[in-house]
């Protein structure tokens, strides 16, 4: 691994995690990068750290540009572990370095780390750093995604350093958007973008539609976009922005995700008959069977689409566990803009349609009811009515769509 030119003078020292399949539950089948910056001019300039495992990496591949000892500045744009957990490393060879962070960066930082012996600037939106021909403006970016967050951007180089900000969780033999694509395809890029914005930043899309206003409204020019995870965007850097801009405004396709479990396939025997019913619609279908699929991926797949069914059998009158995990799941993601309804098979009294309908309410989420319970297994009527249930349900999804 060696440091890799963004610009003359600009350089991507970060560490690739190849190995990496489950990040804190988020499942990724690419593995994932830690991206940091180095910034040499007459003040060497250090962007983010990486995660504590990768620290020799990242100074191996400072020191084949600069010695580390000479790093001034060490700007923080985010305190999350995999982006500061190196950091005692990179201050115990460069003491007199001054870390640049936001109040709530340094109040964060605390918790990791002493401080006391660390020369700490406290920047806000609109404070610069100069370092001699080149200039750092800070913009602070709460809750996009962490309290403390914030990108920079340097403005001579036209790059904006984002953080977790336009990131996807990709080890590639490229860094760039343009590398990527020639090695794989814009489709698998723009899967990832989804797949990250789904899992990490579906939360704060009235945030990221701020952001991304006021970036514009400041009138920055931006030639890169350099995230601390994933590929780096110089091919084409609005592309992301525009990415951003479609799924915080709502942006699904017209298609209907199935997610579910089933016990004794029961429940599993009412999916062909809706998926029919939903098909007979016009109306595009996938199946997502939890516990065969990384709730990661059901995440993405729920946010894809316009409208989910959630299938769920009765198991001591309430959610089958793996069902009710996953709606966890998804109810801290605040999800918006999507019309979803329930089913399931049961036995004696029922309870799961009603409970996953209760979690519906909690999320905000539009809900087409009553859903559809079947007891024990579905007969050949029950499966006329289970195509019904899909055919309808598609049918609302349809005018719900037209909304967007
Ligand atoms: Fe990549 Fe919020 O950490």
């Amino acid at each position: 691994m060696k440091a890799v030119a963004l610009k003359k003078d600009v350089y991507w020292v970060g560490a690739l995690d190849w190995a990496i399949r489950d990040f804190h539950g988020y499942e990724t089948p690419r593995g994932t990068s830690y991206n940091n910056y180095l910034v040499v001019d007459d003040e060497i300039t250090l962007i983010d750290t990486v995660k504590y495992d990768f620290a020799d990496i990242t100074l191996q591949n400072i020191s084949g540009v600069v010695d580390p000892a000479r790093i001034r500045n060490v700007i923080v744009n985010h305190i999350e572990n995999d982006h500061v957990t190196s950091l005692d490393r990179i201050m115990a060879l460069a003491p007199d370095a001054t870390i640049y962070i936001t109040e709530k960066g340094k109040r964060g930082l605390e918790r990791f780390f002493d401080l006391d012996k660390w020369k700490m600037k406290v920047v806000k939106s609109g404070d610069t750093l100069t370092t001699g021909r080149k200039t750092f403006r800070f913009l602070e970016t709460p809750m996009l995604h962490w309290p403390d967050s914030m990108v920079t951007y340097l403005e001579e180089d036209k790059i904006l350093f984002t953080q977790d900000a336009f990131g996807q969780h990709i080890a590639s033999s490229g860094r760039f958007d343009d590398e990527f694509v020639a090695e794989y395809s814009d489709a698998e890029l723009d899967d990832a973008v989804t797949d990250y914005y789904a899992n990490i930043l579906m939360p704060f899309g009235t945030m990221i539609k701020a952001k991304i206003a006021e970036i514009e409204k400041l009138g920055l020019d931006i030639e890169i976009v350099a995230p601390d995870h994933g590929i780096i965007w110089r091919k084409d850097p609005g592309k992301v922005f525009r990415m951003y801009l479609d799924m915080a405004n709502g942006k699904a396709n017209l298609s209907v995700a199935i997610i579910y479990d089933t016990m004794w396939q029961s429940t599993e025997k009412m999916i062909v008959p809706i998926t029919e019913g939903i098909r007979d619609a016009g109306v595009r279908v996938k199946v997502i069977k939890l516990r065969a699929t990384p709730t990661s991926v059901a995440i993405k797949e729920f946010w894809k689409a316009r409208g989910a069914l959630i299938g769920s059998p009765t198991l001591n009158n309430i959610t089958y566990p793996s069902v009710a995990e996953y709606l966890t799941h998804l109810r801290g993601l605040r999800p918006k803009n999507r019309l979803v309804g329930a089913f399931g098979s049961y036995g004696w009294g029922g309870g799961a349609v009603k409970e996953i309908y209760d979690d519906f309410k909690r999320m905000g989420l539009d809900a087409v009811e009553p859903g559809l319970q079947i007891l024990y297994r579905p007969s050949l009527q029950d499966e006329e009515v289970c195509f019904q249930f899909g055919k309808e349900f598609a049918q609302k999804v349809i005018e719900y769509h037209q909304k967007f």
